[in-house]
């Protein structure tokens, strides 16, 4: 079976958003839960400002403790700028992903940089962790639409694209901030962008904010991309992308991956337990459009058992 590689993003892309405070024993044991379901891949946390993201203050003190416990999995953060990847390597981080957005006003709304400056910051962030032994990953947000300018046009995200390859980025992650991507426009722009980057180092982000993220994926294998972002649960969303909804559902990424013959390494009954104590800790109902199928389907398991 062919296999697929799935980051999940719920303690970071997922937890960013959130009005309830999590506790960073409650995160650790958020990822906890993620390995043991067999996720390979997680975003931790990211190094931004407090102020601008008070959830993710503890970044310092969360990425230790997961690399302590979990030696194996690989673990990402999110970094704005230098800054952030001084703090990230101050705490043993391995990889880092920078976050450029694809058009002016997100730029500036998100990190307070216009397109050109976040962009050579972008760059310079990736140099620097390269030089430290750190792998890379370069978001390119709003990569379909922009909550600020429209349809964001595909020439821009290719060249930014190709601007993250340049600087050796190890994964350049196409990103569908506000979910209002649709399969055929993922089809044309991903053929556009595998044109000029080979796919293996593509990988993409959806938002299932009008429910089309996992149609949006599927897209996207068909097109030949294998590395997908997901958050568990369906969590998600960018603070500063007004309409973002939650991520894509790993749980539904999962299903639809196996069901149609690509391996994740991933356990749907394990990911029911990540979900479990998602739900504990943000006091609401989570989950992808599968989660009330998953359910009926455990609770018949432990009917038999
Ligand atoms: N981590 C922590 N603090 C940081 C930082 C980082 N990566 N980068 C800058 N700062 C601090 C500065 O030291 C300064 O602190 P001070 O006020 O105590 O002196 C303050 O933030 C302002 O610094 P400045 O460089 O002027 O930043 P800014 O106000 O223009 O904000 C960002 C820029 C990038 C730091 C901020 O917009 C941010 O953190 N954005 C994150 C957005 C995000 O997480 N989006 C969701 C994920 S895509
Ligand atoms: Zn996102």
């Amino acid at each position: 079976m062919e296999r697929i590689h799935i980051t999940d993003v719920a303690p970071r892309d997922g937890l960013q958003n959130q009005a309830v405070a999590v506790s960073t024993a409650d995160k650790l044991a958020l990822v906890e839960r993620l390995a043991a379901a067999g996720v390979a891949s997680v975003e931790i946390t990211s190094f931004v400002s407090p102020k601008a993201v008070p959830q993710m203050a503890d970044a310092g003190e969360l990425l230790p403790l997961v690399q302590a416990r979990l030696p194996a999995l690989r673990s990402s953060v999110l970094v704005p700028n230098l800054k952030g990847l001084e703090r990230a390597h101050a705490a043993g981080a391995r990889e880092i992903a920078v976050v450029l957005s694809a058009t002016e006003t997100m730029n500036r709304k998100n990190i307070n940089m216009g397109l050109e400056q976040a962009a050579e910051v972008s760059e310079q962030t990736l140099r620097a962790a390269q030089a430290l032994g750190l792998h890379t990953r370069a978001y390119i947000a709003v990569a379909f639409e922009c909550p600020f300018e429209g349809t964001t046009p595909l020439d821009a995200v290719v060249a930014l694209a190709q601007r993250m390859a340049a600087a050796d980025a190890g994964e350049i992650v196409i990103a569908d901030t506000i979910g209002a991507a649709a399969p055929a426009e993922v089809k044309l722009r991903l053929a556009a962008l595998i044109a000029a980057i080979p796919a293996e180092r593509l990988a993409v982000h959806f938002h299932d904010t009008r429910g089309l993220g996992a149609a949006n994926a599927w897209a996207a294998l068909e097109a030949g991309i294998r590395r997908f972002d997901a958050s568990v649960g369906g969590i998600g969303g960018c603070p500063f992308a007004p309409g973002a909804a939650g991520n894509l559902a790993t749980e539904d990424l999962v299903l639809m991956a196996e069901r149609s013959g690509f391996a994740t390494g991933i356990s749907l009954d394990g990911l029911m337990g990540a979900i479990d104590l998602a739900q504990d800790l943000l006091q609401r109902p989570l989950g992808g459009r599968s989660i009330a199928w998953l359910r009926r389907q455990r609770d018949k398991q432990q009917a038999l058992a």
